[in-house]
């Protein structure tokens, strides 16, 4: 846009504002409400998903603006909340996944988090900080800012985040999870588990008393509407209160309470599968590393019983918030509060036979993100936009200059107030489990275009092109009928992550953290094949060799030897027979 017209454009908004109905206080308060798991497209009247009974949320959307197309910047907890708190790529903060939260306290490379130095060590934690590059998150803006700051509930991103709030989950498993972590690091091997049962773990328990699982959703709720109540909202200090569920994250269970509140799906119980022929690589990858490959087996019922669960377990989210968003107004402060609300990626629900998320397919990647407070229109706004707007979004309506001048995203506050968008597209990446390689996304109007980085054997699968006006299901890949369009938003892509850099990054890193946190810490050659086994129920000598291939080290079974004068023997089993003291000076030159 010409200068002129955005000046022009700035000065109406400036006089909008000063004659409207609404005046701005300077540093509202804010509600932030946050949910894991949760598919965007529940909430989005347009979506052909399934339609929920989420009375609160759809009343919050009603008096907010509804960023009814908003991405996750990477669909798993860890990174995606890592890169919404602190306005970055996954790429640039080098949060790739679950076992490695943000390192730095309020962006120092000296002070690190605490539960980083229990799960590893103070000097590699030192190490992880000063690769991550981040200047702290927008919640240590704000309170450098005067706002004072209370938080209830996961943040699941480290940062030192917890010494803040109640009720945080670690964001550092480090190596406590090995078969976790195995199977994470690894990806790029392509080896998969051998069992493909999904009928064992689609039966779930349903009917238990407080559904939401163990992880203080019900205190969360409580917490956070008994401080509205008692007014927190009414002080003259500037307050930020930070509400995050765990629900509807798995496990995946519920009671009959809110398993009845789901409508019948309809045409809806059990997704339209494209033949398991027809489906791109990275998808089959994707379903046989989760154990969902061969659904098609499966009892409809089933199916349909367990994504009734799920939608259960989203009607559950939305009575919890509902608690909180009543406090809020039975305190009177709605009116002069902004609320946020979003979820850091959604759930598959069986689509694409798949669970979980992990994916840049629409119930994976789509969030819901509403907007209330001050002068915002309510409307639903069709517009793309991205976790990585949040940064900027909530400093822009705490009227406070953003600490990260590399912000890959932008305040979306004007939008929210009926201004437009500079920004027409969303990006997205993802490199952790379930995934063998990067992969990359770019919303853009009805287009959506996934690009899968070269697998390590040099392979490249084809990208993914999704026309969602007319598909909204990502069904058929028009990318071959489409070249320029795919050459158009690759350069999109291109332009805002370094998406071969990236990949290199990652696929680097995987390979030091498996090395020095499964398999020394596992005895090496010795260990190697048990901790794959953790991995992946079925690891066979074939799996073992191309582990082996691509670590350059051995990967032995412990097999019983012989006894001799009443001591036992242990053999090591390697997949190409050599010892493992020959085996590893080969290693060092691979
Ligand atoms: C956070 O970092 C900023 C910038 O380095 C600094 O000005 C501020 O004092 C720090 N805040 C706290 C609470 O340490
Ligand atoms: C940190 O990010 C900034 C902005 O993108 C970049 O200029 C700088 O080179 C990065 N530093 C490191 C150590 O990666
Ligand atoms: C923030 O507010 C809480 C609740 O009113 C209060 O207990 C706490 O002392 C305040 N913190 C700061 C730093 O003002
Ligand atoms: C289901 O859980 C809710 C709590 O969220 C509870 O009020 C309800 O009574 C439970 N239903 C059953 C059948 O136990
Ligand atoms: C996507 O579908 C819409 C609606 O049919 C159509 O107008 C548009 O041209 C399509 N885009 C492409 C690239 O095919």
């Amino acid at each position: 846009m010409a200068s002129w017209l955005r000046r022009l454009l700035l000065v109406c908004a400036w006089i909008s504002t000063a004659n409207g109905a609404w005046k701005r206080r300077s540093k509202p308060h804010i509600l932030f409400l946050m949910v894991d798991e949760m598919d965007g497209r529940l909430l989005d009247a347009e979506s052909p998903q399934v339609k929920l009974p989420l009375k609160h949320l759809t009343a919050l959307a009603k008096r907010g603006a509804q960023f009814a197309n908003t991405y996750s910047s990477s669909p798993l907890c860890v990174p995606a909340r890592a890169s919404m708190l602190t306005g970055r790529s996954v790429s640039q903060i080098r949060v790739w996944d679950n076992f490695l939260g943000i390192a730095r306290v309020n962006g120092s490379r000296t002070n690190v988090d605490q539960r980083c130095v229990d799960a590893f060590s103070l000097e590699d934690c030192r190490t992880f900080a000063a690769k991550q590059n981040t200047t702290g998150t927008f919640i240590d803006v704000l309170r450098d800012h005067g706002y004072n700051i209370t938080m209830w509930g996961k943040v699941h991103a480290g940062a030192g985040l917890d010494q803040l709030g109640n009720y945080d989950v670690d964001a550092f498993k480090g190596v406590s999870q090995v078969g976790q972590a195995a199977r994470a690091w690894t990806r790029a091997t392509g080896v998969v588990r051998k069992s493909q049962n999904p009928t064992k773990w689609l039966h779930r328990p349903t009917d238990l008393r407080a559904p939401a699982p163990g992880h203080h959703d019900y205190d969360t709720a409580e917490m956070c509407s008994q401080l509205l109540q008692a007014g927190l909202f009414r002080s003259t200090t500037p307050r930020f209160l930070y509400c995050s569920f765990t629900i509807p994250h798995p496990p995946y269970q519920t009671n009959s309470t809110y398993f009845f509140a789901v409508p019948p799906l309809g045409d809806l119980a059990v997704p339209k599968y494209v033949s398991e022929k027809e489906m791109h690589p990275a998808d089959v990858y994707a379903a046989k590393a989760k154990g969902t490959w061969g659904l098609d087996e499966v009892r409809p019922a089933l199916i349909e019983n367990f994504r009734r669960i799920y939608f259960a377990m989203c009607v559950e989210t939305d009575k919890l918030l509902g608690q909180i968003l009543s406090a809020l107004r039975k305190s009177g402060s709605d009116k002069d509060a902004y609320v946020v609300m979003l979820s850091d990626h959604g759930d598959h629900a069986l689509e694409n036979r798949q669970w979980q998320k992990s994916s840049m397919l629409e119930g994976s990647v789509r969030v819901p993100f509403i907007l209330a407070g001050p002068g915002v229109r309510p409307r639903r706004i069709h517009q793309v936009a991205s976790l990585h707007d949040i940064y900027p979004t909530i400093l822009d309506i705490a009227g406070i200059p953003p600490r990260e001048k590399h912000l890959i995203g932008e305040s979306l506050l004007p939008a929210a107030q009926g201004h437009g968008r500079k920004k027409f597209h969303a990006v997205a990446e993802y490199h952790d489990s379930y995934s063998r390689t990067g992969m990359y996304m770019v919303r853009q109007g009805d287009l959506k275009y996934i690009y899968h980085a070269p697998l390590l054997s040099g392979e490249q699968w084809p990208p993914q092109l999704f026309n969602l006006s007319v598909d909204p299901w990502e069904r058929a890949n028009i990318a071959k009928d489409h070249p320029k369009m795919v050459q158009h938003l690759q350069g999109i892509l291109r332009s805002e992550i370094d998406i071969n850099a990236a990949d290199a990054a990652k696929k680097a890193y995987d390979k030091d953290m498996f090395l020095k946190y499964v398999y020394s810490k596992k005895s090496g050659p010795a260990g190697c094949f048990a901790a794959m086994e953790l991995a992946h129920p079925g690891f066979d000598a074939y799996d073992a060799h191309t582990v082996e291939q691509w670590l350059g080290q051995r990967c032995c079974q412990v097999k019983p030897g012989r006894r001799q004068r009443g001591a036992k023997y242990h053999t090591l089993e390697c997949p190409n027979g050599e010892s493992p003291s020959a085996a590893s000076e080969a290693g060092d030159t691979v």
